[in-house]
Formats: structure tokens, C-alpha cells, sequence
């Protein structure tokens, strides 16, 4: 099988790849990605060299660059992770490139996945497409999309888009809609990677608002597990909900790991909520364990202590990741809050 992965070089790519490399000897992956801020090649330095590996540095938001290397390849599947992924850039830094990249991105690639006849179409989703829960229960495929931040809803006009070229066009497409990762790789903007970097430099740990916003969190490995099984078993046109039944508050993941690093809980400082934050998200994910037989293999406690020792074990990644732009970044994201 020969896929076109994009966003490879991102956090939840490059698992993907290397999980998928390791996992079946008759794989070739051709990884597409523009190198963002968040798109990092060190993360993958491991595969490089192997020879069913191939990187292309191009834009899924340049029809050129997209219809180019699709007529390179004849691809089975593609795989879209491609996306401008953090909501508080969405927030405070625009909407216009998350619109062009999560948005006309995709639809770049269905158009070329479609004229070249390739046979399966896999759009890396979120739960955020759902919006917010109240108090009680969780998100099922059937749950209304109602996203309400910029980057959530871009999210689900690609997910849109994708059910479109599916009903209108017959290509082979298929949805999974994850809750919030974490795990090696992850860039340190988001919260379990930023909190690990700050606490190890006993920095404060910015919590938003009263802290009691609840995420459900799942190991990287445990999406990427699910993305290889809806790829190969997932049934077209269908949505399919990946999560590990972990919800909790921010603040309880943020004590957590303060507890493990051996850091005060003095470091934690509350500041200004996110606008329009959501409140609880929570994943049913029956489907995909009824229909395909997936489970989460990892407990938080074995996720997260992972993750740690991962961060300790490769500061030079993240050193690397944190210079540059990082500063600045972080100044404009935070300041005033
Ligand atoms: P990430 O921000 O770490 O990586 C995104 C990658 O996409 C980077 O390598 C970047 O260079 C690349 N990219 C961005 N714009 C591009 C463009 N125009 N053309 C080509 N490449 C481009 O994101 P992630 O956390 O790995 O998320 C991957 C996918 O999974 C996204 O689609 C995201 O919406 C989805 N998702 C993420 C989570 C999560 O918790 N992180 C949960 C559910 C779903
Ligand atoms: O649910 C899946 C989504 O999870 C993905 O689609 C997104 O790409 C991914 O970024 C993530 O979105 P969140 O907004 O939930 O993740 P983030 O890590 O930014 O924030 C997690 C929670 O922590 C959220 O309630 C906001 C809060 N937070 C975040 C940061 C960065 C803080 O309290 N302080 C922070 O500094």
C-alpha cells in the first residue's frame, strides 16, 4: 500500500508514520508538508533514511504543489492531518490561513484524490467540530456539528467538504473525529507540552479561567492505532469517534503533572479565559469499538508518565522547537492575560 500522508512533520503525523513504518513491512508513505511553525523534520530524523519513506516539502493550499506530487504517485489512500491545529492562533493571530489551509487544503486534495482515482480518503477530524457538552454525557457520531471557535469550525467545513466529494462525487472517504492528544512530539503550545516546558523551567503555568474546563485525553499512539484501522477497515462515508474516556479538568491534568516533575503547585497562575471557550468535551466511542475492534491500549498514568520521561529525555528537541519565533509567539498569545 502506498499512502500520502500530510502534516507528516506535525505532532500527530509523524506518529502516525513512524507507528505505520514499524507496523507493516509493505508500506511506502510519501510525507507532504509545508513546515509551518509546528512542522518539525527532527521528529521524524528516526525514518529518514528508510527506504520506503519520502519527504515533499509543499502546500496543500497551492493546487499546483498538490496536483504535482499526486501525479508523482500512484496513491491508495490519502491521509489528511494537514491543518493549522491551535485554537488560541485562531483566536488571536486570524482566522484567513486556518480558512486556506484547513479548509481550501482539503478541498485541494479531495479534487486531486478524485481525478486521480485514488481509493480511500482519510480526514484527520476533532471533537471540537461538536462544540460543548454540558454536565452530562458524551459526543456520538450523531451529536450536531456546532463548532464555536475559528479553527473548530474550519475543521468542520473540511469535514463538510469531504462528505460532499463522498455523496456527490462516490470518492471513498471516511471521518475520525479524536479528542485531545498528548505524547512525544507535541509542540509546546498546547497545554500538556507547554505546562511540562514551563514547570521544568519553574516559569508559571498559565491555567484559563477556574481551571474546571474538561478535556477527554488520549495517548497519540491510541489515535494513531485507530487512524491505521479505520484506514484499512472503515466503512465509506462513515464518521468514526476516537477517545480513551479520560475526561477531567485542566487543572487536575496540570496538578498531575506538577506531582510527577516533582514541581510546587505555586507555579500554577490562574489567567484570563480563552473567548468562547468550551466548556466539557467528552468522546462515546462505541462505534469504532463495536464495528472495528479498537481500544485504547494506554491508561493516562502510563500515557503521561511516557510523555514526561519523553520531554526529559529529548530536551534538545525541545530547545530546538522553543527557539526562533517561539518567544514571541508565546508573548502575543499571553500578554494581558
Ligand atoms: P500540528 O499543528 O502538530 O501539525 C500540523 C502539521 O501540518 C505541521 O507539520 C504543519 O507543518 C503542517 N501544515 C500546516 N499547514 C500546512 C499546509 N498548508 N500544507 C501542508 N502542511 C501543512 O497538528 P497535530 O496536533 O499533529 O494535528 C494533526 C491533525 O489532527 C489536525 O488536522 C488536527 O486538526 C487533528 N487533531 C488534533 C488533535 C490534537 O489533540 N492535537 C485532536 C484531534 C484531531
Ligand atoms: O479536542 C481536540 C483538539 O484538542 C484538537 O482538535 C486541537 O487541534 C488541539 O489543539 C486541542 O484543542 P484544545 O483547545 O482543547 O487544546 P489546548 O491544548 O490548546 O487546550 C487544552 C485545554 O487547556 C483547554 O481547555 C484550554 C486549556 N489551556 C490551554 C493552554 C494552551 C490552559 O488552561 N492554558 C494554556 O496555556
Amino acid at each position: 500500500m502506498k499512502i500520502l500522508v500530510t502534516g507528516g512533520a506535525g505532532f500527530i503525523g509523524s506518529n502516525f508514520i513512524r507507528l505505520c513504518l514499524q507496523s507493516h513491512d509493505d508500506i511506502e508513505v510519501v510525507n507532504l508538508d509545508a513546515l509551518t511553525y509546528a512542522g518539525n523534520l527532527e521528529s521524524l530524523a528516526d525514518v529518514a533514511g528508510d527506504p520506503r519513506y519520502e519527504f515533499v516539502k509543499a502546500d496543500i493550499a497551492n493546487r499546483d504543489e498538490v496536483n504535482a506530487v499526486m501525479e508523482a504517485h500512484a496513491f491508495d489512500a490519502v491521509l489528511n492531518f494537514a491543518a493549522e491545529s491551535h485554537v488560541d492562533r485562531s483566536l488571536h493571530m486570524g482566522p484567513q490561513i486556518f480558512i486556506q489551509t484547513n479548509i481550501l487544503g482539503t478541498q485541494n486534495l479531495l479534487d486531486a484524490a478524485r481525478s486521480r482515482g485514488v481509493a480511500r480518503f482519510v480526514q484527520i477530524s476533532t471533537d471540537e467540530v461538536y462544540g460543548s457538552l454540558g454536565p452530562e454525557g458524551a459526543f456520538s457520531e450523531a451529536t450536531p456539528v456546532l463548532p464555536n471557535n475559528p479553527y473548530s469550525a474550519t475543521k468542520a467545513g473540511a469535514d463538510f467538504m469531504v462528505r460532499a466529494a463522498c455523496r456527490s462525487h462516490g470518492l471513498d472517504c471516511v471521518i475520525t473525529r479524536c479528542s485531545n492528544n498528548y505524547g512525544p512530539y507535541q509542540f509546546p503550545e498546547k497545554l500538556i507540552p507547554l505546562m511540562i516546558a514551563n514547570a521544568l523551567e519553574e516559569k508559571p503555568l498559565p491555567v484559563y479561567g477556574d481551571g474546571m474546563h474538561v478535556r477527554d485525553w488520549i495517548y497519540v499512539l491510541d489515535h494513531c492505532s485507530a487512524i491505521d484501522l479505520v484506514l484499512r477497515q472503515g466503512k465509506t462515508g462513515e464518521v468514526y469517534n476516537i477517545g480513551s474516556m479520560y475526561d477531567v479538568p485542566n487543572i487536575q491534568v496540570v496538578k498531575t503533572l506538577l506531582r510527577l516533575l516533582g514541581k510546587s503547585e505555586s507555579l500554577i497562575k490562574y489567567v484570563k479565559d480563552r473567548p468562547g471557550h468550551d466548556r466539557r468535551y467528552a468522546m462515546d466511542s462505541t462505534k469504532i469499538k463495536n464495528e472495528l475492534g479498537w481500544e485504547p491500549a494506554y491508561t493516562f498514568e502510563r500515557g503521561i508518565q511516557q510523555t514526561i520521561d519523553w520531554y526529559l529525555a529529548n530536551s534538545t528537541w525541545l530547545e530546538n522547537v522553543r527557539s526562533g519565533e517561539y518567544q514571541s509567539n508565546y508573548e502575543k498569545l499571553y500578554a494581558g492575560r
